[in-house]
């Protein structure tokens, strides 16, 4: 495989330098139709080129393209991908004009560089006409529809694919934009005062899509490739699509099919016009679909469902007798200007009658089923539709009658309801069965409670009983819990998010009460994150039994954990000198963690990034087992937006803080890996990673192990205190090991936390750890404490595994619903209401 791929990186390097030309002469030309005719970089990076039109079409036809190595990715073609016949020619003429010519010797493109004398195709893909003196034309200039690395993107320039377009505001607003009106998506920071300056947008060769104020000397995230790393040997584009979509691509070095890293609008379905005038948008399985919305319809183009549908009677042939189609689950997209002008709040059938008797200006209406009664009129005769079971509006659309089929035939639709068909009289028995079984239920539980409890009599306790046992959150009153803690009387710890009390419910349940505080989210999101932390269960997972959420108040209220934090036993203090574990119950609590981590990184559901890993958040219960905790609480503190956070925005702790939290980069699920490294080290050694003493020739402790480790020095990190016991070095040597891999400096070296289960487990067996160079050395000094709680944390969203992570990667990461398209979401931002 390596061979190979080297193989082919040397047949391209020669194929490349066979042809190089440093500077293509006036004169020269390049036909389209001898297809190993090429204009490269000097190294050979890029190549001026003809490529023939994807599909093939008959004819062939050509674009003049600039490519990387190996023809792909294309990163400018001449005339935005203006095609020619195989008799076609791109000329750099002796007047100076760098022309594309058809077939006919009609001119397709032309650069407009009369007077030049040369072009230069540079490494960095730019190629630039000058005339001696200066430069008259570069292609970074005038981009198509990508961006490479060292490309500078500003004010005024734009990414344009088909009738979409992509372009940057004075302000530092990104937007993409149909047919030069709708604008479909933005990005943009209010707060940043950028009158005084222009943004300047560029992708950098690590993989971070940044805007700098050059005059406010700020840079601020807006993006980042999920594969995001330093000189790693990956080359990255950002593309406008021809589906309206803009994307960061990764290809390796020498070429390859590039993969999506990146995805500005996450839901496909959410691009203006991407199933044309008339189609309606829904998902198949996996991919988005277009189909028409109904029998009153044909596709304008049977082989292209995305060229739209139109009416097979026009509206004209019916004027005084129209109807309206009434499509369920479906929105007529509804971007602002027009959005906020045309909406208006009235019932669901006023609605549709208002968008009838409104004769010229109404050709479509979505009503919103949520109970605001919001309806947005659509007056122009352009229909992007979106079509999900999970949405909650419907769409009316004017037709001439009759009324053909209906619901709509798309394919994603009649495979749902094929599953569906069950017969009426079935679903009324499971009804009737499940109400009669919860009445059973409760009444059961009801007479349990009585029996067992006089004090279980009051009404709310008696349904949060029934909650508790159905496994969802119970929700508690202020009241409630503070006489659960007597008064927050026995306060247990306090920790980043605020201090924890000991608590005795009703039900005799011991439980740790965590008061929240600096929560800044409204009541409904609280209920959210809320929801997504209870429905996370795992063995190594500290649970969540329920909230108390009432004015200002936010709670938790957690199962109790009998023995306290894992810091109390590593680390010798005054108050804690007894406790010691031995090998066998700290690699079990290891290999605990570990699970716990994987669970939440790449098992469940919504999954989450923790933030602050270290022993204090790694909590043992009656029986020694680890339950990590206190997950799920970054994204409560501060949902706001992560990508302009700044240094003094770090919540965590220092010492497990990994690198990228100080250099500014973005926070995945590798910082995690981080924090595990450092608590792994610890569990070995029972020091602090960050100690520093004469001991260890005044390095911290981290830095010195690894030292130690080189020497083979395995047992010198132990801890001492488990010098005269059994001890399996085996483990000992794996776990070490282990933990250098998972503090390396950079994300994309350090393993996943299923791989460092498996190094645990020594299913696998790890290569030899690099150094962990780590960029804090230095910063830190002996004596340091961890970081104080006043700053606050944020939230970061995690690309579930698999193949499809790439493409789904979001980096907002502020909705609990990260599987997809969830209502609330949906429909609020397709209406795009200012309510
Ligand atoms: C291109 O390849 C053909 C054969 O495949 C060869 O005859 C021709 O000379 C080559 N042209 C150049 C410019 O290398
Ligand atoms: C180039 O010529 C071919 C036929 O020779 C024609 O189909 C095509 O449209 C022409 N392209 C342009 C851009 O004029
Ligand atoms: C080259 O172009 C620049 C800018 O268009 C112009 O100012 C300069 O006079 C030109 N030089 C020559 C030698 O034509
Ligand atoms: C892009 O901008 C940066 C600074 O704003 C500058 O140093 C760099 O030369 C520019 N790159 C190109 C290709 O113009
Ligand atoms: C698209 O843009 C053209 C030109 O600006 C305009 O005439 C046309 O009405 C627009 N179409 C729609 C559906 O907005
Ligand atoms: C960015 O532009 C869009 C569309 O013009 C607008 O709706 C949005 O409010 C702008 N955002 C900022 C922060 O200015
Ligand atoms: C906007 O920028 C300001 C200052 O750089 C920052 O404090 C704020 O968090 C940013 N807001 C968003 C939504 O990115
Ligand atoms: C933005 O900057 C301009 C000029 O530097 C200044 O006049 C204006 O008050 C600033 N606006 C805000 C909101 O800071
Ligand atoms: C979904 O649609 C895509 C594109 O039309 C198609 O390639 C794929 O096979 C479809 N999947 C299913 C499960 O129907
Ligand atoms: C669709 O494709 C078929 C076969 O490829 C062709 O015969 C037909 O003309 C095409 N229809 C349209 C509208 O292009
Ligand atoms: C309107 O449509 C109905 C049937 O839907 C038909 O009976 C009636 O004649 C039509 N009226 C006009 C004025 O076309």
């Amino acid at each position: 495989m390596f061979l190979k791929t080297q193989f082919l990186f040397l047949l391209t390097l020669v194929l490349a330098t066979s042809t190089v030309t440093t500077a293509i002469d006036p004169g020269s030309t390049l036909s389209a139709s001898s297809s190993n005719q090429t204009w490269s970089s000097p190294s050979g990076t890029f190549s001026l080129l003809f490529i023939p039109v994807q599909p093939p079409t008959t004819p062939p036809s050509f674009i003049a393209a600039i490519a990387y190595t190996g023809g792909n990715p294309v990163v400018w073609s001449a005339g935005n991908g203006a095609a020619v016949d195989s008799g076609g020619s791109l000329q750099f003429l002796r007047s100076g004009d760098l022309r594309l010519v058809n077939g006919s010797g009609s001119a397709v493109w032309d650069a407009g560089t009369a007077g030049a004398t040369s072009a230069t195709l540079e490494d960095s893909g730019n190629l630039v006409i000058s005339n001696g003196t200066g430069t008259l034309w570069s292609s970074f200039d005038h981009p198509t529809d990508t961006l490479v690395p060292s490309q500078n993107f500003s004010v005024g320039k734009v990414l344009t694919s088909e009738r979409y377009s992509f372009s940057l505001s004075s302000i530092g607003n990104l937007t993409l934009t149909w047919n030069n009106s709708i604008v479909y998506w933005n990005q943009g920071n209010s707060s940043v005062n950028a009158s005084s300056d222009s943004p300047v947008l560029a992708l950098s060769p690590i993989g971070l899509l940044q805007l700098s104020y050059a005059k406010l000397s700020t840079v601020a995230l807006v993006a980042y490739s999920s594969d995001y790393d330093k000189n790693d040997g990956v080359f990255r584009v950002l593309k406008l699509d021809n589906d309206g979509n803009l994307r960061i691509y990764s290809s390796s070095l020498g070429g390859g099919t590039p993969s999506v890293r990146w995805t500005a609008v996450s839901d496909q379905c959410e691009v203006y016009a991407y199933c044309g005038n008339y189609g309606v948008c829904s998902y198949n399985d996996s991919s988005p679909v277009c189909g028409c919305p109904s029998q009153n319809f044909e596709m304008v183009d049977p082989n292209d469902s995305r060229r739209g549908c139109r009416r097979k009677v026009s509206l004209d042939s019916c004027q005084r007798n129209v109807t309206v189609l009434t499509l369920d689950h479906t929105v007529v997209l509804s971007y602002p200007p027009e959005a906020a002008s045309q909406s208006f709040f009235i019932g669901l059938s006023a609605c549709s009658t208002n968008c009838l008797s409104n004769s010229g200006a109404c050709f479509a209406a979505t009503s919103l089923s949520d109970g605001s009664g919001q309806c947005v009129i659509k007056s122009e005769d352009f229909v992007s539709g979106y079509h999900d079971p999970s949405l909650p509006s419907t769409s009316y659309i004017k037709v001439c009658p009759p009324l053909a089929p209906n619901p709509p035939p798309s394919i994603g639709d009649s495979v749902r309801e094929k599953r569906s068909r069950v017969p009426a009289w079935v679903v009324v028995v499971i009804i009737l069965g499940t109400l009669l079984g919860l009445i059973a239920l409760e009444g059961g539980l009801w007479m349990w409670c009585c029996r067992h409890s006089t004090r279980l009599g009051v009404l709310s306790a008696q349904y949060a009983l029934l909650e508790y046992a159905s496994g969802a959150p119970v929700q508690f009153s202020y009241k409630e819990l503070q006489q659960a803690t007597k008064g927050f009387k026995e306060k247990l710890g306090a920790g980043g998010f605020g201090a924890v009390y000991r608590g005795t419910l009703v039900n005799k349940t011991v439980v740790a009460v965590k008061q929240l505080e600096g929560i800044e989210q409204g009541e409904k999101q609280f209920r959210m994150e809320v929801a997504t932390i209870s429905s996370t269960h795992h063995l190594n997972l500290v649970r969540l039994i329920g909230f108390c959420s009432e004015g200002r108040h936010r709670l938790l209220v957690y199962e109790f954990m009998k023995n306290g934090s894992l810091d109390d036993f590593l680390f010798l203090t005054e108050q804690h000198s007894g406790k010691l574990l031995n090998w066998e119950y700290r690699f079990n609590i290891a290999l605990g963690t570990a699970r716990g981590i994987t669970y939440l990184h790449e098992e469940c559901r919504d999954c989450i990034v923790h933030c602050d890993i270290k022993p204090e958040n790694i909590l043992l219960d009656e029986n020694y087992v680890a339950k990590v905790s206190d997950f799920g609480l970054a994204k409560l503190i501060n949902p706001k937006d992560h990508r302009h956070r700044t240094l003094t925005s770090v919540r965590g702790t220092r010492g497990y803080l990994a690198p990228e939290w100080l250099a500014n980069l973005p926070i995945t699920s590798k910082s995690d890996v981080y924090g595990y490294g450092m608590v792994l080290l610890e569990i070995v050694s029972g020091r602090r990673n960050f100690d520093v003493s004469e001991e260890t020739n005044r390095k911290k402790f981290s830095i010195w192990a690894y030292e130690e480790f080189e020497k083979g020095n395995i047992s010198g990190i132990l801890d001492k205190r488990l010098a005269n016991q059994e001890v399996d070095m085996e483990q000992v040597r794996r776990a070490i090991q282990a933990s250098f891999w998972c503090i390396q400096e950079q994300p994309s070296h350090r393993p996943t936390m299923s791989r460092v289960l498996q190094m645990l487990e020594g299913v696998t067996e790890p290569e030899r750890p690099p150094a962990p160079k780590s960029v804090m050395e230095g910063a830190v000094s002996g004596t340091s404490t961890y970081l104080s709680s006043n700053a606050s944390a944020f939230s970061v969203g995690v690309s579930p595994p698999g193949p499809s992570s790439s493409s789904s990667f979001q980096t907002s990461a502020v909705s609990t619903f990260t599987s997809g398209r969830n209502l609330e979401k949906t429909t609020s931002s397709l209406l795009q209401s200012d309510t």
